[in-house]
């Protein structure tokens, strides 16, 4: 579209909103603290040295995080649809910007499938961590227990559809008595038991040499794979390129200031993230393990650590309970993306829709699973299937649609609307709109370029 403000602005245009500003912040940060925050990112800390990896990362989240956070904010809350939706509103039926909006449902969708078997996992580990199933075991053997109970054909399957069965009951409740609701009271359990795990982790003897690992920065640990795997990292972490922040955009009122809300939904996430680092590396360190395991970190170092800590049962407990929260508030903001899309577009009931796309993302999540099992073998381009979907959504899919949600923000939609939209009609002061116009129109961009190249093995 050109630069006039579309009609879509003075509309509050009957679609439902989240009730207020805490809801907003609880359902984004909800959706942006995940697996992300609480699995992956205190290995990817841990195997690029800590501190000096951590003061990258938050440079990334500033640089293009918040700008392309804030963007997809503006599609969602301008075109008041679903993904697909609000780009057809705002750029027009037959556009190439479309494609973000396309990219973005893909990615959601792909996500969720293997987004679901890691997240069923922490359900069997609840279990494992109530039946007290750690206890006493040599750090081989709780390793060996991961390594049998993920390579089994059935068991991580059927945890997996009990996760996924999870989510769809939170979508078909609705975005307000589902989503809202549910992220509500999540959202506070969640930092209610991580700052719990902390409190137990700091005081354990040792604990500062963990403490130092995360705060002290010895940036020759730091490598440029792992500077680029901060700037990937920024972005998943912040659910970008997938349409959960464009749809749930949508669903933000008229009045809220995006780019506020895109900053504290970013400091929820940052803080979380090193929350989860503050719970896991002082006791790592503490028990003399390995700070740098890898994705086996949470799943197979860490039972050990607590196996071996006072209070270890009930803190082990908390700690599966806490993965399992976050991983459901974030699931719930991908399948959204779909439901909203099939409900509005496609003219299906939300409760169909919902076990329609249940059925295919979970079809799809077998495979991820069994490719730990049954289908090692199964490998396309020398990847099993759960590392292939990762691949195509986090280093080609993500970042694409990012870039594209950014450069139609600062290109296609223009100063104009993204003044009206960023002020809220005029209401919120923006002095920081110029600043804005020239991260989105280049800085941004460029830095997702270099993201992309490097993922692509190009540079
Ligand atoms: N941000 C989530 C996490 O950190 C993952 C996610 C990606 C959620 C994309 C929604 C969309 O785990």
């Amino acid at each position: 579209m050109g630069s006039q403000p579309s009609a879509a602005v003075e509309n509050p245009s009957g679609r439902i909103s989240f009730s207020n500003r805490l809801s907003i912040i609880a359902v984004a940060a909800g959706s942006a603290i995940g697996l992300g925050n609480i699995w992956k990112f205190p290995y990817i800390a841990g195997v690029n040295g800590g501190a000096a990896f951590i003061v990258v990362y938050l440079a990334c989240i500033c640089i293009i995080g918040l700008p392309v956070l804030t963007s997809e904010f503006i599609i969602g809350r301008r075109g008041q649809k679903n993904v697909i939706g609000s780009y057809v509103r705002l750029a027009g039926k037959s556009s190439p910007w479309l494609t973000g909006g396309f990219i973005s449902l893909f990615c959601s969708a792909t996500i969720l499938s293997f987004y679901g078997v890691v997240a069923g996992w922490s359900l069997e580990y609840i279990v494992k961590a109530l039946t007290n199933s750690f206890a006493g075991k040599t750090p081989a053997e709780v390793g060996g227990l991961f390594g049998s109970f993920v390579s089994s054909p059935l068991k991580p399957i059927i945890w997996q559809l009990v996760f996924m069965g999870i989510t769809a009951a939170v979508i078909c409740a609705g975005v307000k008595k589902g989503i809202e609701r549910f992220s509500t009271v999540m959202m506070p359990l969640l930092l209610a038991i991580i700052v719990l795990l902390c409190i137990r982790s700091v005081t354990l003897p040792g604990a500062e040499n963990g403490i130092a690992f995360l705060f002290k920065p010895d940036f020759s640990k730091l490598s440029a794979a792992g500077m680029l795997d901060a700037l990937g990292h920024a972005f998943f972490t912040l659910s970008l390129g997938a349409g959960t922040m464009i749809t749930y955009g949508s669903y933000f009122n008229k009045k809220e200031g995006l780019a506020a809300t895109a900053v504290q939904v970013s400091v929820a996430d940052t803080v979380i993230a090193i929350l989860a680092g503050v719970a896991i590396f002082p006791a790592v360190f503490s028990f003399g393990l390995e700070p740098g395991a890898g994705p086996g970190l949470v799943f197979v170092t860490l039972p050990n650590v607590f196996a071996q800590m006072p209070g270890g049962y009930f803190f082990c407990i908390l700690f599966f309970v806490l993965i399992a929260v976050a991983a459901l508030t974030s699931s719930v903001s991908m399948l959204e993306v779909g439901v909203a899309y099939v409900t509005e577009d496609l003219g299906i009931d939300r409760v169909k829709a919902t076990l329609l796309l249940t059925f295919l993302i979970s079809f799809v999540g077998i495979f991820c699973s069994l490719s730990f099992g049954r289908l090692k073998e199964l490998t396309f381009f020398s990847k099993n299937v759960f590392d292939l979907a990762d691949f195509l959504v986090s280093n080609i899919g993500m970042p694409l649609a990012g870039m594209l949600s950014v450069l139609f923000v600062a290109w296609g939609l223009g100063r104009t609307n993204v003044e009206d939209e960023m002020s809220s009609g005029g209401s919120v002061p923006i002095g920081y709109l110029s600043a804005f116009m020239i991260v989105t129109k280049y800085l941004a961009p460029l830095g997702i370029a270099i993201v992309f190249l490097h993922s692509l093995g190009i540079i």
